[in-house]
């Protein structure tokens, strides 16, 4: 029996493509791995009704962890309209299944690694090493939701909230509401796992990306779990910032920074900023890390316009595989994989349109793979 068993999820689009380059890569390796098909997806939700059914569920409950290509999302209308027609019209919601996943195996550390690799002519700066850690359960993607607007949920909110007197007579359906919900527990996980990283990878600082002097309780909230756990690491400087000018200051002085730590929507934006600085989503990988599972992924979507042509950059998917080694302590494994792609960046002589060049997914992956040797 194989050492590992790993979920195989390469969901739609291009998702397809950059997993075809992460099983090269991987089989290459020898990993004492067995990969099991699991379905996730657009097509699945227009046939079925859900994109992550729930033998899928049942799947994933039987592997070690599982690695994810990319998803086709669509807002609630347009998703509706494109189900099978006897599905329509029965108040099936589509909501996006990697965030469903991350809530339903409690996958709550988002954790999202921005490392410029020298000779990448996408970087903003060379020498940029930043690590987001995103809180992935809760937050203003927890789903705690409303529109209409009214009932006891309404009354409720009116009767305790003074600021709600302003809204008071917007009718049911031009309100909505989306709660932001912040638990001691989730903020001190995920800072604590922010820290842990920090310290066994020797970052000196922990930058905590909040709003406290808007958001009073759920970013105060942040700030106060935060500093709790920050007093145990006495020799990694904590910072705490706000989100807003957090961004300016990314773009003016990346290298000031190592590790950010944040609440889940202000995570989902701020990764995407320092993706993009160190050569954009081509390059962003995620691991969603729960204390006994996880899902692997790249950070981009599905791009349904390349899908299945293998011309998209397969680095984040590479570098999630690399992820995904260092959680299943596969370390010189994982150690191996990223100098393999930081000498294919380096060396500049295979690479996709994105960073100027004409060769396609599979070529990319086998150079990598060429590197391993
Ligand atoms: C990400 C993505 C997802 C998110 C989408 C696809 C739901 O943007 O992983 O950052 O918002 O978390
Ligand atoms: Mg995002």
């Amino acid at each position: 029996m194989a050492k590992y068993k790993i979920a195989w999820m390469p969901g739609d689009g291009i998702g397809l493509d950059v997993m075809d380059a992460a099983r090269l890569v991987l089989d290459h390796m020898r990993l004492d791995a067995e990969y099991v098909p699991a379905d996730i997806g657009w097509e699945l939700w227009r046939q079925e009704g859900d994109a992550l059914p729930q033998r899928t569920i049942d799947v994933l409950q039987g592997t070690t962890c599982a690695l994810f290509g990319a998803i086709t999302s669509k807002p609630k209308d347009e998703a509706e309209r494109e189900l099978r027609p006897e599905l329509r019209g029965q108040g099936l919601s589509y909501r996006s299944p990697i965030v469903r996943l991350r809530q339903m195996f409690d996958l709550y550390c988002n954790l999202r690694p921005c490392k410029a690799y020298s000779g990448n002519p996408l970087n903003y700066r060379d020498d940029i090493d930043l690590v987001v850690f995103r809180e992935n359960t809760e937050g203003l993607y927890a789903g705690v939701e409303f529109r209409p607007f009214q009932g006891e949920v309404r009354a409720a909110l009116e009767a305790h909230s003074p600021a709600m007197a302003r809204f008071k007579d917007v009718a049911p359906d031009d309100i909505a509401i989306s709660a932001r919900v912040i638990t001691r527990r989730g903020a001190t996980r995920i800072v604590r796992s922010a820290f842990e990283y920090a310290r066994r990878r020797g970052y000196k600082t922990v930058t905590l990306v909040e709003k406290p002097n808007v958001l009073r309780e759920t970013s105060g909230l942040m700030v106060e779990a935060a500093r709790a756990v920050a007093a145990d690491y006495p020799e990694i400087a904590f910072w705490d910032t706000n989100i807003d000018a957090q961004m300016m200051w990314l773009l003016k002085n990346p290298r000031d920074y190592g590790v950010l730590v944040t609440s889940n929507m202000f995570g989902d934006i701020l990764s995407d900023l320092c993706a993009q600085l160190v050569g954009g989503l081509g390059f962003a990988s995620s691991g969603n890390i729960g204390d006994r599972y996880a899902v692997f992924e790249p950070t981009h979507g599905s791009a349904p316009k390349y899908a299945g042509q293998h011309k998209v950059n397969p680095m984040a998917m590479l570098l999630a595989v690399k992820l995904m080694l260092d959680w299943l302590n596969e370390t010189d494994r994982a150690q191996a994989l990223e100098a393999a792609i930081a000498a294919v960046v380096r060396e500049a002589r295979v690479r996709t349109y994105d960073m100027g060049g004409s060769h396609g997914t599979m070529d990319l992956a086998q150079a990598v793979a060429d590197h391993l040797e």
